[in-house]
């Protein structure tokens, strides 16, 4: 039987920070308010001329260094994004593997919004366990800076830039395999969060699709306890249907939206602070990229070791939702 093996991590954030402070002089907010009610200090702004590929890239070069793989012998690139280098096409996974010059390699896009991680590590596991694929890159990129609209402020105080990559890998060892993953999607609570402009459901005409804004909008609140709810029971199902007990997970890493969000799903879950992984205050809401940054800084800390035991678990527009139980397992 062939498994698939989560084998390394990189992450990319630009150098620019945009604090509380800095948006406190944009929109009518304070660091008080941002800080209470959602965890976030700071979030990186990607530069004018960097691309969500720019960002993928960077992260991408740090994965397959640490996987040990020579780049030849990667065969497929997936990326998750809403905030792609172009609306429609060429995919962002595309431009990235030539920036990174992989040749015979499959590539493609996926949109799953904030779950865009989890769904994107379902399909390299698929595809490594039907025999289709052997090592696949997955990316989960963002310039959400790109789609935010900065004179709203219940929602360009939360979102930043950034990405994270891994390497999913066969293996035939059973104790490396990724253990299970979860993906729903349910689009009838499909406006509490979205991007109404710019596609062929907009109000707009052809001509105005030009200048359409693609600007995210957001439902905060109602979102807030959907979040909350699903995050909850999706993680319990995982758990119970694996039977592993929530001591055994060495580090819960959700997606970073909302501190309050992740408190409330720590909670439930009766899980110590040293099991929860936060990222929120540094990098705010990422998007796809949240759940690989957040396990990138703990690899990079020294505090992710080889053959732990990870939870991850998401939400996002769709909406869509997800967990998977991952051991980390490098190669050294
Ligand atoms: O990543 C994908 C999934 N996304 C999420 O999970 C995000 C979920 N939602 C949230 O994180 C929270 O709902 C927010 C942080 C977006 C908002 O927090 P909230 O506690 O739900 O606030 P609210 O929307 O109920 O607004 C409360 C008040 C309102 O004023 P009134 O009507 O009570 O006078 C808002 O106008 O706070 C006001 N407000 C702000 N005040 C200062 C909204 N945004 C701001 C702001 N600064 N930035």
């Amino acid at each position: 039987m062939t498994y698939a093996a989560f084998r390394s991590i990189g992450a990319y954030v630009p150098e620019k920070i945009l604090s509380n402070e800095d948006l406190s002089k944009m929109v009518d907010t304070s660091d008080e308010w941002i800080t209470k009610r959602t965890g976030i200090k700071e979030r990186r702004i990607a530069a004018k001329n960097e691309h969500t590929s720019d960002l993928g890239m960077k992260a991408a070069e740090l994965a397959i260094k640490r996987s040990g793989l020579d780049k030849d012998e990667i065969d497929m690139v997936v990326c998750a994004t809403i905030s792609p280098d172009y609306f429609c096409m060429p995919s962002t996974a595309a431009i990235i593997s030539t920036k990174l010059g992989l040749k015979n390699i499959t590539a493609f896009d996926i949109s799953a919004a904030c779950t865009g991680f989890i769904y994107i590590l379902s399909i390299a596991k698929a595809f490594i366990e039907s025999g289709m694929k052997k090592n696949i890159l997955i990316i989960g990129a963002e310039k959400l800076s790109s789609i935010t609209d900065y004179s709203d402020r219940s929602t360009c105080i939360l979102f930043g830039d950034g990405a994270g990559a891994a390497i999913i890998s066969a293996t035939d060892n059973k104790d490396e395999a990724i253990i299970d993953i979860h993906t729903g999607a349910d689009g009838k609570y499909a406006d509490l969060l979205m991007t109404p402009n710019g596609g062929s459901g907009s109000a707009h005409d052809a001509i105005d699709q030009e200048t359409a804004s693609c600007f995210m909008q957001m439902k905060g609140n109602e979102t807030f306890k959907v979040a909350v709810r699903t995050l909850t029971k999706d993680v319990v199902e995982i758990l119970n249907k694996n039977n592993i007990e929530n001591k055994s997970i060495k580090h819960f890493i959700p997606h970073q939206a909302n501190y309050r969000i992740i408190k409330a799903v720590g909670d439930a879950l009766k899980l110590k602070d040293e099991q929860v992984v936060l990222t929120v205050e540094k990098y705010g809401n990422t998007s796809s990229a949240s759940i690989p940054m957040a396990i990138n800084d703990i690899y990079e800390q020294g505090t992710l070791k080889k053959c732990e035991l990870m939870l991850f678990d998401a939400f996002g527009g769709g909406l869509t939702w997800g967990s998977a139980l991952v051991p980390f397992a490098p190669i050294k």
